[in-house]
Protein backbone atom coordinates (compact mmCIF):
# COMPACT_ATOMS: atom_id res chain seq x y z
CA UNK A 1 0.00 0.00 0.00
CA UNK A 2 3.10 2.57 -0.28
CA UNK A 3 1.65 5.82 -1.98
CA UNK A 4 4.98 8.38 -2.50
CA UNK A 5 4.21 11.93 -2.10
CA UNK A 6 3.74 14.34 -5.20
CA UNK A 7 1.30 13.15 -8.35
CA UNK A 8 -1.64 11.43 -6.89
CA UNK A 9 -1.44 7.78 -7.26
CA UNK A 10 -4.59 5.85 -8.85
CA UNK A 11 -5.23 3.27 -5.82
CA UNK A 12 -7.41 1.04 -4.21
CA UNK A 13 -9.09 2.64 -1.66
CA UNK A 14 -12.43 3.52 -1.11
CA UNK A 15 -14.71 6.30 0.28
CA UNK A 16 -17.78 5.18 2.16
CA UNK A 17 -20.42 7.59 3.00
CA UNK A 18 -23.70 8.97 1.45
CA UNK A 19 -22.73 12.15 1.64
CA UNK A 20 -20.99 13.48 -1.44
CA UNK A 21 -20.33 16.67 0.72
CA UNK A 22 -17.61 15.11 2.80
CA UNK A 23 -16.52 12.72 0.15
CA UNK A 24 -15.84 15.93 -2.55
CA UNK A 25 -13.90 17.31 0.39
CA UNK A 26 -11.90 14.14 1.71
CA UNK A 27 -10.90 13.79 -1.68
CA UNK A 28 -9.46 17.06 -2.45
CA UNK A 29 -7.45 16.97 0.74
CA UNK A 30 -5.90 13.32 0.33
CA UNK A 31 -5.19 14.77 -3.16
CA UNK A 32 -3.01 17.24 -1.75
CA UNK A 33 -1.45 14.18 0.05
CA UNK A 34 -0.91 12.59 -2.94
CA UNK A 35 -3.54 9.57 -1.99
CA UNK A 36 -6.23 9.15 -4.23
CA UNK A 37 -9.94 8.03 -3.31
CA UNK A 38 -12.86 6.93 -5.09
CA UNK A 39 -16.31 7.30 -3.97
CA UNK A 40 -18.34 4.24 -2.71
CA UNK A 41 -21.58 5.59 -2.19
CA UNK A 42 -23.17 3.95 0.63
CA UNK A 43 -26.00 4.32 3.62
CA UNK A 44 -24.39 2.49 5.96
CA UNK A 45 -26.28 1.39 9.46
CA UNK A 46 -24.55 3.55 12.28
CA UNK A 47 -25.05 2.04 15.49
CA UNK A 48 -26.22 3.71 18.53
CA UNK A 49 -23.35 4.97 20.58
CA UNK A 50 -21.93 8.05 22.22
CA UNK A 51 -18.51 7.26 20.79
CA UNK A 52 -17.28 9.16 17.19
CA UNK A 53 -14.82 5.97 16.79
CA UNK A 54 -16.71 3.50 18.01
CA UNK A 55 -19.65 4.07 15.14
CA UNK A 56 -17.24 5.17 12.69
CA UNK A 57 -14.65 1.89 13.38
CA UNK A 58 -18.06 -0.25 12.76
CA UNK A 59 -19.27 1.61 9.84
CA UNK A 60 -15.45 1.12 8.34
CA UNK A 61 -15.60 -2.97 9.13
CA UNK A 62 -19.41 -2.87 7.53
CA UNK A 63 -18.10 -0.86 4.31
CA UNK A 64 -15.11 -3.22 3.76
CA UNK A 65 -17.78 -6.39 4.41
CA UNK A 66 -19.73 -5.14 1.37
CA UNK A 67 -16.97 -3.85 -0.87
CA UNK A 68 -13.99 -6.53 -0.42
CA UNK A 69 -11.59 -3.42 -0.42
CA UNK A 70 -9.60 -1.27 1.63
CA UNK A 71 -11.90 1.58 3.02
CA UNK A 72 -12.07 4.84 4.93
CA UNK A 73 -15.07 5.99 6.69
CA UNK A 74 -15.49 8.91 8.48
CA UNK A 75 -18.00 10.19 10.98
CA UNK A 76 -18.17 13.44 12.73
CA UNK A 77 -20.20 15.53 15.11
CA UNK A 78 -20.71 18.91 15.87
CA UNK A 79 -20.12 19.37 20.16
CA UNK A 80 -21.61 22.40 21.84
CA UNK A 81 -20.05 23.27 25.65
CA UNK A 82 -22.70 24.71 26.86
CA UNK A 83 -24.75 22.10 25.92
CA UNK A 84 -22.51 19.06 27.48
CA UNK A 85 -21.33 17.97 24.13
CA UNK A 86 -24.94 17.83 22.10
CA UNK A 87 -25.68 16.84 19.43
CA UNK A 88 -22.17 15.20 19.06
CA UNK A 89 -22.92 12.00 17.76
CA UNK A 90 -26.24 12.48 17.13
CA UNK A 91 -25.21 15.57 15.14
CA UNK A 92 -26.79 14.37 11.82
CA UNK A 93 -30.45 13.53 13.34
CA UNK A 94 -30.64 16.69 14.87
CA UNK A 95 -29.20 18.56 11.36
CA UNK A 96 -32.50 16.47 10.03
CA UNK A 97 -34.88 17.38 12.60
CA UNK A 98 -34.46 21.46 13.84
CA UNK A 99 -31.64 22.38 11.56
CA UNK A 100 -29.59 25.31 11.66
CA UNK A 101 -32.48 27.54 12.86
CA UNK A 102 -32.88 25.39 15.26
CA UNK A 103 -29.12 24.74 16.80
CA UNK A 104 -29.10 28.92 16.77
CA UNK A 105 -32.22 29.24 19.01
CA UNK A 106 -30.39 26.47 21.12
CA UNK A 107 -26.34 27.97 20.72
CA UNK A 108 -26.31 31.17 19.26
CA UNK A 109 -22.52 32.55 20.11
CA UNK A 110 -21.78 29.46 22.06
CA UNK A 111 -18.56 28.02 22.03
CA UNK A 112 -18.38 24.33 20.06
CA UNK A 113 -16.28 22.30 18.15
CA UNK A 114 -16.23 19.73 15.12
CA UNK A 115 -14.87 16.81 15.67
CA UNK A 116 -13.82 14.43 12.64
CA UNK A 117 -12.79 10.43 13.07
CA UNK A 118 -11.18 8.55 9.70
CA UNK A 119 -11.72 5.15 10.31
CA UNK A 120 -9.84 2.66 8.13
CA UNK A 121 -10.55 -0.88 7.32
CA UNK A 122 -9.02 -3.94 4.99
CA UNK A 123 -10.08 -6.81 6.41
CA UNK A 124 -6.99 -7.23 8.80
CA UNK A 125 -6.13 -3.62 10.22
CA UNK A 126 -8.47 -1.44 11.61
CA UNK A 127 -7.47 2.19 12.72
CA UNK A 128 -8.94 5.25 13.63
CA UNK A 129 -7.71 8.78 13.19
CA UNK A 130 -9.27 11.96 15.32
CA UNK A 131 -9.24 15.34 15.29
CA UNK A 132 -11.15 18.55 15.85
CA UNK A 133 -11.51 22.42 15.00
CA UNK A 134 -12.61 25.04 17.98
CA UNK A 135 -14.74 27.82 17.53
CA UNK A 136 -18.31 28.84 18.26
CA UNK A 137 -21.99 28.52 16.89
CA UNK A 138 -22.86 32.24 14.96
CA UNK A 139 -25.19 34.41 15.45
CA UNK A 140 -26.89 34.10 12.41
CA UNK A 141 -27.13 31.65 9.24
CA UNK A 142 -24.23 33.15 7.39
CA UNK A 143 -22.75 32.25 3.87
CA UNK A 144 -23.97 29.08 1.33
CA UNK A 145 -22.52 25.79 2.46
CA UNK A 146 -23.61 22.97 3.52
CA UNK A 147 -24.72 21.22 6.84
CA UNK A 148 -23.77 22.92 9.90
CA UNK A 149 -20.95 25.06 7.95
CA UNK A 150 -23.47 28.25 7.51
CA UNK A 151 -23.43 28.36 11.47
CA UNK A 152 -19.66 27.32 12.40
CA UNK A 153 -17.33 29.72 12.73
CA UNK A 154 -13.59 28.44 13.61
CA UNK A 155 -11.42 29.88 16.37
CA UNK A 156 -9.63 33.17 15.23
CA UNK A 157 -12.17 33.73 12.16
CA UNK A 158 -14.69 35.89 11.91
CA UNK A 159 -16.61 34.08 9.24
CA UNK A 160 -18.03 31.11 9.35
CA UNK A 161 -17.08 27.70 7.46
CA UNK A 162 -19.47 28.54 4.81
CA UNK A 163 -18.02 31.91 4.10
CA UNK A 164 -14.47 30.60 4.07
CA UNK A 165 -12.35 29.77 1.62
CA UNK A 166 -9.94 28.04 3.18
CA UNK A 167 -12.13 25.61 5.17
CA UNK A 168 -10.43 22.28 4.03
CA UNK A 169 -7.10 23.79 5.10
CA UNK A 170 -7.77 24.14 8.87
CA UNK A 171 -11.30 21.70 9.10
CA UNK A 172 -11.37 18.78 11.52
CA UNK A 173 -11.65 16.72 8.67
CA UNK A 174 -8.49 17.81 7.02
CA UNK A 175 -6.58 17.67 10.13
CA UNK A 176 -7.96 13.95 10.81
CA UNK A 177 -7.35 12.99 6.73
CA UNK A 178 -3.69 14.49 7.44
CA UNK A 179 -3.13 11.97 10.96
CA UNK A 180 -4.60 9.28 8.26
CA UNK A 181 -2.27 9.60 5.40
CA UNK A 182 0.68 10.16 7.76
CA UNK A 183 0.03 6.67 8.92
CA UNK A 184 -1.28 5.40 5.34
CA UNK A 185 1.66 6.54 3.68
CA UNK A 186 4.28 4.45 5.98
CA UNK A 187 1.89 0.99 5.86
P1 LIG B 1 -22.28 12.19 10.14
O1 LIG B 1 -20.82 11.99 10.34
O2 LIG B 1 -22.67 11.91 8.73
O3 LIG B 1 -23.12 11.52 11.18
O4 LIG B 1 -22.49 13.77 10.22
C1 LIG B 1 -22.82 14.48 11.36
C2 LIG B 1 -23.53 15.76 11.01
O5 LIG B 1 -22.59 16.81 10.99
C3 LIG B 1 -24.24 15.79 9.68
O6 LIG B 1 -25.46 16.46 9.84
C4 LIG B 1 -23.33 16.57 8.77
O7 LIG B 1 -24.06 17.30 7.83
C5 LIG B 1 -22.65 17.49 9.76
N1 LIG B 1 -21.28 17.77 9.35
C6 LIG B 1 -20.22 16.94 9.40
N2 LIG B 1 -19.12 17.54 8.93
C7 LIG B 1 -19.51 18.78 8.58
C8 LIG B 1 -18.82 19.86 7.99
O8 LIG B 1 -17.63 19.84 7.67
N3 LIG B 1 -19.56 20.95 7.79
C9 LIG B 1 -20.88 21.05 8.08
N4 LIG B 1 -21.57 20.06 8.63
C10 LIG B 1 -20.88 18.93 8.86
Amino acid sequence: MKVGVGMPQSSDLYFASSNKHKYQEAKKILQSFGIDVTFYKIELEEIQSDSLSEIASRKAAMAFGKLGKPVIVEDDGLFVDSLGGFPGPYSSYVFRTIGNKGMLSLAKNCPAKFVSVISFSDGNISKSFEAKIDGKISTGIRGDGWGYDPIFVPHKSKKTFAELENKNDISHRYKALKKFASWYKLE
